[in-house]
């Protein structure tokens, strides 16, 4: 008899989220995992514009894997994002192996090519089994750090200011979750510029095509899934030409997430990076007070994102590869 089974998830949600918490304790440690309540939250929700497969892997009748894909539909239509993981103790058995053979039937069978997926570089052995798929290293990650604790706040004053001196003629802005209806669409135009903008290496990935309504519809996922964002933008006139985002989750208040910053092409060399990403960490500091540590992933070749991020106090904890299998 085989040992191995993979089922779709369907009501075996608390399976999963056992599987999915343990091994990021294993993996990343120091990352708060999310509540039941938000991992439930994002199967109903998932992320607008995706379409979202999941499955369990079984060990000998035990659910020990688990995968999701994603399956992007409006824009990068030759393309799966796969995240899976199985249980350390039931590691090298062939459930990674069997969820991603149907990985790459489900990927053919929708009519694509790629299936991209991370893995993060903690243990000695963590891109053995990417590579052992046939699946070619495409992207290095960065995840930093700051440790809003002790976070230099004379230094952080001094990069404020000198930040604030180097772009007169703009405005600051601040909002939490959806945006204002006067610059829906700059966001949105800001966002999908983001894998123009931002290096993918050699991951087949394309610009998305983001609107207001997507991001609106984003916004809602997120409040769904009880996580707040906090927005800092800066204005020239009327227009949005610099964005920067921090995701925080209330349930698990200590941790929060640095996302996007963009600055329009034609708004760079004014330190509008800098000065959206310390006033929203002021923002965010001020709103959560129990805030300890915020995580931010970038590029290990988006030296100017990393310089602002060090400069701030951010320090490089780990690497992510992002791996790509193209399928004959
Ligand atoms: C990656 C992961 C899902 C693999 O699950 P698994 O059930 O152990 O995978 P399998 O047993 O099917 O391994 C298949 C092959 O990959 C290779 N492999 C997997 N883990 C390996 C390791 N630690 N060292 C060396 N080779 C490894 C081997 O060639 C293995 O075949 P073999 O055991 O016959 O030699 C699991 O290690 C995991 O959850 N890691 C953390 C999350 C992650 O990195 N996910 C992957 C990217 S989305």
């Amino acid at each position: 008899m085989t040992r191995v089974r993979i089922e779709e998830l369907g009501d075996a949600v608390e399976a999963a989220y056992e599987i999915a918490r343990t091994c990021q304790a294993y993996d990343q440690p120091d990352v708060p995992f999310s509540t039941l309540d938000d991992f439930r939250a994002f199967l109903t929700t998932g992320w607008p514009g995706y379409g979202h497969e999941r499955y369990l892997g079984f060990l000998d009748g035990a659910p020990v894997g688990r995968m999701n894909l994603a399956i992007a539909q409006d824009d990068n239509l030759d393309t799966v994002m796969i995240e899976m993981s199985v249980l350390p103790e039931a590691r090298r058995h062939g459930v990674g192996r069997a969820l991603f053979d149907l990985a790459a039937e489900r990927t053919r069978a929708l009519g694509r090519r790629h299936l991209i997926g991370g893995s993060v570089q903690r243990h000695p052995d963590g891109g053995a089994f990417a590579t052992a798929m046939g699946a070619k290293p495409g992207l290095e990650e960065l995840r930093s750090r700051l440790d809003v604790r002790t976070a230099d706040d004379a230094l952080l004053g001094r990069l404020h200011a000198d930040a604030l001196a180097h772009s007169g003629g703009y405005r600051l802005v601040r909002w939490t979750g959806v945006p204002p209806d006067e610059i829906i669409d700059d966001v949105a135009y800001l966002d999908g510029r983001l894998n123009a903008d931002a290096p993918v290496g050699d991951l087949s990935i394309e610009p998305e095509k983001v609107d207001a309504e997507r991001v609106r519809q984003s916004e809602l996922a997120r409040i769904a899934r009880g996580r707040m964002s906090y927005n800092t933008g800066a204005l020239r006139g009327d227009r949005l030409v610099a964005w920067t985002a921090i995701a925080v989750e209330p349930a698990a208040p200590r941790q929060a997430w640095q996302n996007i910053t963009l600055v329009d092409p034609d708004h760079r060399g004014h330190r509008l990076g800098l000065l959206v990403k310390i006033e929203n960490l002021r923002y965010v500091r001020a709103e959560q007070p129990g805030l300890e540590v915020i995580d931010t992933f970038n590029a290990a070749a988006n030296e100017h994102m990393l310089r602002i991020n060090r400069a701030m106090g951010f320090r490089e904890v780990e690497t992510v590869v992002q791996w790509q299998r193209t399928l004959a």
